[in-house]
């Protein structure tokens, strides 16, 4: 291979989606919202939220280790590892650091990026640049959130919208035409409060006036940033497109970031094409932040919805605002993410704790009985047909779920 070489492609991918289920029925007892509200204007019937003894790293840990088995190396292989999120474990270290350590990587240099729900576009671009510059061979693109304990659970513009999870790919160096062949980002400061989190940060440093005001929590204009993404996600997609020399009848398949469906449709209406050419999960997951593009990549891979050959779109917009797109080349066996998958179980991969410090229960306390009630025991990740009523082992049709079970019974 030449010293910088020309291509990054996809050789791994993974994901892993905590298996605590929020509905739209739990979500009724919590605010003054319907379920009919929810699917008609978002299409979101259900989300994910971590376990208290989850965090950021562990679920991208596990999603990390899944696309490095898929892509049939070695954790050690890796060189550089980025990890998109807006929920880190901590200010510092980098939620990088600890994904290193728990993946078992000792060579690689570690960093988060930090653009929203763009997060995972934005570091899979840069991804492709420490390659193609010859800086890198693998590089592991994450985006993990554990946004649940960010959400004001008394308000329902806000609340409704959000899941937790993980998604990760490995790009890997090549001298032969594939992988990301045209990328565009934008960045338009104006709509810099429209969605945003306004305490914890230096300008607004965490304190007891900080936290009476619920300033701890994400904060969204709605209608602003519907606006910003049904204008920018097309416009996006379509300069990555033209980037890569190709129009958008030529794309095989288009992995919009997961935030509402009808953004989405307005999307495959703006670059007049289908929605069977739109891959949607957000009916399972919510809106999973930086995390939303590649669980859907890696599920779409794994669903056999991506061919050798084709021809796929990622596309985000996000908090800042920030938008970007990769138009790739699919070269790897879509049938490895399976076994990939397959190949970690959660408990294999451990993030290492702090000594001699105990964190507070990070449970938000409105979800505390949903985390007290019986998780499905490790879910299928394509458990429905999108758009189909989803069922789970805690949440059959027809049967609405205990929301205060015995938990000795659910011991039993
Ligand atoms: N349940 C019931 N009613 C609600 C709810 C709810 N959960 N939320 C709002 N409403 C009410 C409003 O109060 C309003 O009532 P009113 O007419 O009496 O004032 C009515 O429903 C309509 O509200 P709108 O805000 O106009 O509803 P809209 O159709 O715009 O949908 C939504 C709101 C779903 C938030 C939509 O604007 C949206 O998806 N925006 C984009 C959000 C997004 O994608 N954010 C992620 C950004 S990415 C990142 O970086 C994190």
């Amino acid at each position: 291979m030449s010293a910088n070489p020309r291509y990054a492609h996809v050789t791994g991918w993974g994901r892993y989606a905590p298996s605590q289920v929020l509905t739209n029925a739990d979500l009724e007892r919590m605010v003054d919202t319907s379920d009919e509200w929810i699917v008609s204007r978002t299409g979101i019937r259900e989300r994910r939220v971590a376990a208290a003894n989850e965090t950021t790293a562990s679920m991208a840990a596990v999603a990390a280790m899944r696309a490095i088995r898929t892509a049939g190396i070695e954790p050690d292989d890796i060189d550089l590892i980025l990890l998109a999120t807006l929920t880190p474990d901590y200010w510092m270290p980098s939620t990088a650091a600890l994904v290193k350590e728990a993946i078992g990587n000792t060579r690689a240099a570690a960093m988060d990026v930090a653009a929203a729900c763009s997060g995972f576009v934005y570091a899979y671009a840069t991804a492709q640049a420490y390659i193609t510059s010859g800086m890198a061979k693998h590089v592991l693109v994450i985006g993990a959130e554990l946004l649940t304990r960010f959400l004001d659970y008394t308000d329902r513009n806000t609340c409704i919208l959000f899941g937790d999870g993980a998604g990760a790919v490995v790009l890997s160096a090549s001298d032969e035409p594939g992988g990301g062949l045209g990328i565009e980002m934008t960045t338009e400061p104006q709509g810099a409060y429209m969605i945003w989190l306004p305490a914890g940060g230096a300008k607004s440093p965490p304190s007891a006036g900080t936290i009476a005001r619920g300033e701890h929590y994400i904060r969204m204009e709605g209608k602003e940033t519907y606006r910003f993404a049904t204008r920018t996600l097309a416009t996006t997609a379509l300069a990555a497109i033209r980037k890569a020399g190709l129009e958008p009848a030529d794309i095989d398949l288009f992995i919009p970031h997961q935030a509402n469906i009808r953004i989405i449709d307005a999307v495959a209406k703006g670059l007049d094409l289908p929605m069977t050419k739109m891959f949607v999960n957000l009916d399972r997951y919510g809106n999973t932040s930086a995390a939303s593009v590649p669980m859907a990549l890696a599920e779409a891979a794994n669903s056999g919805r991506i061919k050798v050959g084709d021809m796929v779109v990622i596309v985000a917009f996000g908090a800042g605002f920030t938008s970007g797109a990769v138009a790739i080349r699919w070269t790897a066996e879509p049938a490895r993410g399976v076994a990939g998958d397959a190949a970690v179980q959660p408990e294999d991969v451990t993030v290492r704790l702090p000594v001699d410090w105990d964190s507070v229960d990070p449970i938000p306390e409105a979800l505390a009985d949903l985390m007290a009630r019986p998780g499905a025991v490790d879910p299928p990740l394509d458990d429905v047909v999108p758009g189909d009523q989803p069922t789970h082992a805690n949440h059959q049709p027809g049967v609405q779920p205990d929301p205060h079970p015995d938990p000795q019974e659910a011991q039993a």
